[in-house]
């Protein structure tokens, strides 16, 4: 078996939906799917149902996208509900769901899914975040469509959701590895934004920094960036796995091109990986 990934799917844009559909089945591997599929969850449900009919498993994270309320959706925690509710009637995998013991070769492993939003820490000491984003016309749709509902903030349903992801880490057995599966990436001195330097407030939390080491990871899957990447920290390797909008893939490599493996995982000398010394 081989552990597949891929991230914002965003299936509503133009050729996104149809390529993710002529993915060729995999009947034998297990695929991530780590977030920004759709906002709606009847696409979430319909995605991950038609991937769940070609891949062996399927491991589904929220991203921001699914967390938007639209119109009639619910708020907050009662959207990120129904967004997990579609995904496990599609026979997803959901971070409600613990971790997944891999079945493949290689070391005992523990697939963590995780969805662990923002906190605006990302952005430098002793500014507003916002008002720091605004100055270079940065204006996250999130600020008027992610509710926290019923937490007071994004920042407090964030940290709520980190104390849970520390406990459940808690029960991976010792000596076990881990591969944690989050839609927003783990480390800030990550989060290379080119074109947008002033989105990172809405990229993540420094409280995750040390979780790679701390929890034995062998891999880090995210996405949200936008930005591909595959980097190697003190022996961690980062996986950015974004599909992204269509002017960010290439329509005739399809999107299966863009599926990374995660395990077994590529030789480590294979010159593919960037070394980043923080
Ligand atoms: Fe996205
Ligand atoms: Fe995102």
């Amino acid at each position: 078996m081989r552990l597949y990934a891929l991230s914002d799917l965003h299936v509503h844009h133009r050729g996104n939906g149809d390529a993710v559909e002529a993915i060729p089945a995999r009947p034998d591997d297990a695929l991530i799917v780590a977030g920004d599929v759709s906002e709606r969850p009847e696409a979430v449900h319909d995605t991950l149902a038609s991937l769940r009919r070609r891949f062996a498993f399927v491991m589904y994270v929220p991203g921001n996208h699914e967390l938007w309320s639209l119109r009639d959706h619910p708020r907050g925690v009662a959207k990120y509900a129904a967004i997990i509710a579609a995904a496990r009637a599609a026979g997803a995998w959901t971070p409600e769901d613990g971790w997944w013991r891999w079945p493949g070769e290689g070391p005992a492993t523990a697939i963590v899914p995780l969805c662990l939003l923002y906190d605006f820490g990302f952005a430098p000491d002793g500014v507003d975040p916002i008002a720091w984003a605004a100055e270079d016309r940065i204006h996250a749709t999130d600020t008027r469509l992610l509710h926290p509902d019923p937490y007071p903030s994004v920042a407090a349903w964030c940290h709520a959701r980190c104390d849970a992801a520390e406990r459940l880490l808690a029960t991976v057995p010792d000596g076990w590895n881990t591969v944690l599966v989050n839609h927003w990436p783990l480390r800030g001195d990550l989060v290379r934004l080119p074109l947008v330097p002033r989105y990172r407030p809405w990229c993540g939390t420094p409280r995750t920094h040390d979780w790679p080491q701390r929890y034995r990871a062998s891999v880090c899957v995210a996405g949200h960036l936008h930005v591909r990447t595959t980097d190697w920290v003190d022996g961690v390797r980062y996986e950015e796995v974004s599909l992204g909008y269509p002017r960010q893939w290439r329509a005739h490599k399809s999107a299966d091109h863009y599926l990374r493996e995660i395990l077994p995982g590529p030789d480590q000398l294979s010159g593919r990986a960037t070394i980043v010394h923080p």
